[in-house]
């Protein structure tokens, strides 16, 4: 297979941080020597207590556990706000691009974003969350979901950010499970000229989760919104409180946050990331992949409800004293040149986003491009799911003109930061491939057994060593935490991905191998569609694959079996799409489903899912074995009536 290969541009290589040569010393130094290879990086964070051990994990069940930096104190938010203040006091720290873009961008630099923050950790205090607790945050991206969740981290609280699109059952499912005693919301959240009611939904999730006492409000777009007894509107309380407020020192594996993200069984894990080994990995990572230098402005175009959002508009780049892009609204509204308009407004260096915001403005042809400068444009960044070799050459040669590499970063909510990716200025790129990893990761490939692949090859993923900012824990479920991720390979991580490794060690990864779908970059569990989808009284069973989508890389397909004597019907099949999205949230609408007055399944019971995505690919010459089906029937009826 020919393939295209694009080398280092000759001003990255001769200005990059790390170079080709700087890059394999790296790996090999953090592989020979771990402990002093990250003692030393230790050193990019100030401690208020300087740690002496590095990491101390076994992936083993007999003394399972992972810690890093244990005997070291700091505090994270001082970390990203107080230590820049001797130096960057009047450096923007944060941008933020409103919706519209009519409207007025507002700067915060390190010495107000301080004061916000303070006040914000006085108000929490003030309404009774003290370190340890659980605060929930259901906010839109505005400056104050950012000062609310470094707040967490200056008093030591424990943040859950649950992200603005899930349903009030959604975050009351969140609450409930780590017994949030505190929400902070906001009266209505903005995107793309649409309003989102945040305060009702948290109204009604808080009418079920009785773990909460105050819900603290934001007041957003002005929006008139009940306010009960529960309810305090934060600007009251903020005139109230001082714009000083110490940070708590904490210790290295003191929890920091709480991000839940859906698995192939059960309900969504509250991932348990800790205060020194995830801020460091944020950092280091931040400024490895993206060759980070200081007077250069960031823009991770995530929202901060996801685990891009908390590491790449917040800890990475405000640990690395950065200017951080914070853009409230969508990349191609009210047009398709919007995200390229807010790059021209605010001098844009590096641009961070998702292939399935690539596709859509694909779509829409070059001219919205080329409508615009993009002259500052030097870095570009792609995350959450593969990338399609079209979509990358064309990020790469319209968007970046040609001149910007390509970062494709591979990582998940559970590894903190990013694993996988090329460094701007010692990885020739390959479109579609993550290329290698960053020194300190320890990729592996295995097969079905277990056995370790060498060369080129293709596998399932496996990280083979702990790194410092993968995730400790699953909240109130240890037993989970290893069941699910040590298990399937002993002694190894599992990454729930497939991959394959080139001639060159390049990863190329292929997706998913479990029952989770990606869908826009956004982690999808099958079962979690399904359990939304019986919970309708006339559906008896249901089974849901993922199918290719054009923008979204996966779509949502459903396989619903109604109740005896049920034929359903157009208006019940748009009423099932509906009531998925008043179950989960937008993003887990079906996008097509299917009537099944049978499922495929084995003599014992169990639904065939390959048949099932065969089916929904439309490959349905090529179903494989149905010999061991109890009903081979079944798959006639399924491939004759396929969703269209
Ligand atoms: C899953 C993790 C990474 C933060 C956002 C999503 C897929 C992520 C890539 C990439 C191919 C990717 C994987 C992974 N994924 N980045 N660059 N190339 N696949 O985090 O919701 O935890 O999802 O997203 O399948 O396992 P997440």
């Amino acid at each position: 297979m020919a393939e295209d290969v694009y080398p280092v541009p000759a001003e990255w290589q001769a200005e990059a941080g790390v170079d080709a040569s700087a890059y394999e010393a790296m790996y090999k130094a953090a592989r020979s020597d771990p402990d002093a290879f990250w003692l030393e990086q230790a050193g990019r964070l100030h401690w208020t207590k300087a740690p002496t051990k590095a990491g101390e994990w076994s992936f083993d069940e007999a003394n399972f556990g992972i810690r890093w930096f244990a005997d070291g104190t700091l505090n994270v938010a001082a970390n990203c706000i107080d230590r820049h203040l001797a130096e960057r006091a009047d450096t923007v720290a944060i941008i933020w691009e409103p919706d519209a873009p009519d409207e007025e961008p507002k700067r915060f630099t390190y010495a107000q974003l301080h004061a916000e923050v303070c006040r914000f950790a006085n108000v929490l205090k003030a309404n009774g969350a003290k370190k340890g607790d659980r605060v929930t945050i259901y906010l839109p991206m505005i400056p104050e979901a950012a000062f609310a969740i470094l707040a967490c981290a200056r008093i030591g609280a424990i943040h859950s950010v649950v992200f603005g699109g899930f349903s009030p059952d959604a975050i009351a499912g969140r609450i409930e499970d780590c017994d949030s005693t505190l929400v902070v919301t906001a009266d209505e959240g903005r995107r793309g000229g649409k309003r989102v009611p945040l305060k009702a939904n948290v109204d009604a999730a808080v009418a079920r989760a009785s773990s909460v006492n105050r819900v603290i409000v934001v007041k957003a777009t002005g929006a008139d919104v009940a306010i009960g007894e529960r309810d305090r509107w934060y600007h009251e309380e903020a005139a109230k409180v001082a714009a000083d407020c110490p940070a708590e020192p904490m210790n290295a594996e003191d929890p920091l946050f709480i991000l839940y993200t859906s698995g192939s069984t059960g309900k969504p894990k509250g991932v348990l990331h800790t205060s020194g080994g995830y801020l460091l990995w944020a950092a280091y990572t931040h400024e490895l992949a993206f060759d980070y230098k200081p007077g250069t402005v960031f823009w991770c175009a995530a929202d901060v409800g996801w685990v891009t959002g908390h590491s790449y508009i917040l800890y990475g780049p405000l640990a690395n004293g950065a200017t951080t892009l914070m853009y409230e609204g969508l990349p191609n509204w009210p047009d398709a040149s919007r995200i390229w308009q807010v790059v021209d407004r605010h001098q844009v260096h590096t641009l961070f986003t998702a292939p399935t915001a690539l596709r859509a403005l694909m779509k829409e042809g070059d001219a919205p491009v080329h409508a615009t400068s993009r002259a500052s444009l030097k870095l570009l960044g792609s995350v959450g799911e593969p990338i399609n070799p079209e979509a990358w050459r064309w990020y790469h040669d319209v968007a970046g003109d040609g001149r910007c590499p390509v970062v494709d970063a591979w990582w998940q909510t559970e590894t903190g930061g990013i694993m996988i990716a090329p460094l701007p200025g010692a990885t020739a790129l390959k479109p579609g491939s993550a290329t290698r990893p960053l020194p300190g990761v320890l990729p592996q490939l295995v097969d079905e057994k277990g056995e370790v692949l060498h060369g080129a090859t293709s596998g399932n993923l496996v990280i083979a060593g702990s790194w410092p900012g993968q995730m400790r824990t699953v909240w109130g479920d240890h037993e989970r935490f290893f069941q699910t991720y040590f298990t399937t390979y002993p002694g190894k991580y599992f990454t729930g991905d497939g991959c394959r490794r080139d001639e060159d060690g390049y990863y190329w990864i292929t997706g998913r191998v479990d029952d989770v779908i990606n869908v826009s970059g956004h982690r999808m569990g099958t079962a979690e569609v399904e359990s939304a989808l019986v919970l309708h009284p006339r559906v008896a069973e249901a089974a849901v694959v993922g199918m290719p989508h054009d923008v979204k890389g996966q779509g949502i397909y459903a396989y619903v079996t109604l109740n005896a004597g049920d034929e359903g019907s157009a208006e019940l099949r748009e009423e099932l799409r509906q009531h998925v999205r008043r179950e989960i949230g937008p993003i887990a609408t079906p996008d097509a489903l299917q009537f099944a007055p049978g499922l495929p399944k084995t003599r014992s019971g169990k639904i065939m899912r390959r048949i099932l995505r065969k089916i929904a690919e439309g490959e349905v010459s090529s179903l494989g074995d149905t010999s061991t089906l109890a009903d081979p029937a079944v798959v006639d009826d399924l491939v004759a009536n396929r969703a269209g």
